[in-house]
């Protein structure tokens, strides 16, 4: 990893802490990296109504748009799991819309990480282009 995705990945890790996850117990956090080298964190945020809960990726997403924010450089996941954590779905389509080919880093609490494209992660996206 480079000095820039271990820096993000060390705000993912802080922000995971603030997880509001009393139903799943699964903490996660995401830091969201802007053109301009701004950060944006995020944590998720359960509800008892367990549907309206939203993921780490998608509350750092919005937080950056609300201010403002269009242009993406990476975005760092970080659960404690063995095997990486990568954003679901839902989070892939809303990454993909407003971060388009970016970075995704994830990692774990043991030191593991990996790097890859959303491209990847989402290799035939339904987007505007489409429409
Ligand atoms: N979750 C995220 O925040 N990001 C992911 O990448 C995977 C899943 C959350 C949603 C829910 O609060 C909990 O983890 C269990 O699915």
């Amino acid at each position: 990893m480079t000095a820039a995705q271990r820096r993000l990945v060390q705000r993912a890790r802080r922000a995971r802490l603030r997880a509001l996850a009393s139903y799943s117990h699964f903490l996660v956090g995401a830091a969201l990296e802007t053109e301009r080298g701004r950060i944006y964190t995020g944590c998720n945020i359960e509800n008892a109504s367990y549907g309206l809960s939203v993921c780490a990726e998608r509350v750092a997403i919005f937080k950056a748009l609300s201010e403002g924010e269009r242009k993406f450089k990476r975005l760092a996941v970080v659960a404690d799991t063995d095997r990486l954590t990568p954003p679901c779905g839902a989070c892939r389509q809303i990454i993909w819309e407003f971060c388009g080919n970016t970075e995704i880093v994830l990692a774990n609490l043991k030191g593991k990480s990996s790097v890859a494209r959303m491209r990847t992660l989402l290799p035939k996206p339904f987007d505007a282009s489409l429409l």
